[in-house]
């Protein structure tokens, strides 16, 4: 499997995607908006025959400058079911929280998950050492809570 930066001829194989994995969906002109604003950011999995099964979406927050650290944030990862345990979240994660803290400079990258989450749960804090920042209640559109959660990019030794 490949893990590369994503191109804009990707976005709706990565639609696609979101769409089987995820009750998070998003316009491509969303997409677009990542793609076209942060390039380097959003990574894609891809197979041997080119197919998208797996994807991150990211950008840089862009309210930063109200006295909060410059940071990261992940809008949406999945992997196909028939990809999963492969280590590809891990790898499409680090290349962005990578290309975060060099390019942009970001110090840390937050993102949301539901409460019941446990896979990604696992990734995030077992595997990549995330923490708990806090439980935004009803944050999903079907009232379940999401925990907001950091991982310091500074920790990774990513940053200067
Ligand atoms: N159960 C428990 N732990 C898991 C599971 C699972 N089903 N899947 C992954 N993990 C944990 C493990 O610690 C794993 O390490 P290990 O395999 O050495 O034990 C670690 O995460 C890394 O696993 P990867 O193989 O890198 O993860 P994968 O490529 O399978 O993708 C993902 C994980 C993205 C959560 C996948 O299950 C998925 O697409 N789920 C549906 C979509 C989703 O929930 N996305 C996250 C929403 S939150 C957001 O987008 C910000």
């Amino acid at each position: 499997m490949n893990v590369r930066t994503i191109r804009v001829d990707d976005l709706t194989g990565m639609q696609a995607c979101n769409l089987q994995n995820l009750p998070e969906n998003y316009t491509i002109r969303y997409y677009l908006y990542h793609a076209m604003t942060w390039p380097s950011l959003s990574f894609v999995a891809e197979d041997h025959k080119g197919r998208i099964v797996g994807y991150i979406l990211a950008k840089m927050e862009e309210d930063a400058g109200k006295g909060e650290e410059l940071h990261g944030h992940v809008t949406s990862i999945s992997v196909l079911r028939s990809y999963r345990r492969l280590g590809l979240a891990k790898k499409l994660m680090e290349q962005s929280q990578k290309a975060m803290a060099t390019i942009y400079g970001a110090s840390f990258v937050s993102l949301h998950v539901r409460k019941s989450n446990r896979a990604a749960l696992n990734l995030y804090r077992d595997t990549l050492g995330f923490t708990l920042k806090a439980t935004e209640s009803k944050y999903y559109a079907d009232g379940e809570d999401a925990y907001a959660m950091h991982l310091s990019l500074k920790d990774q030794g990513t940053v200067a």
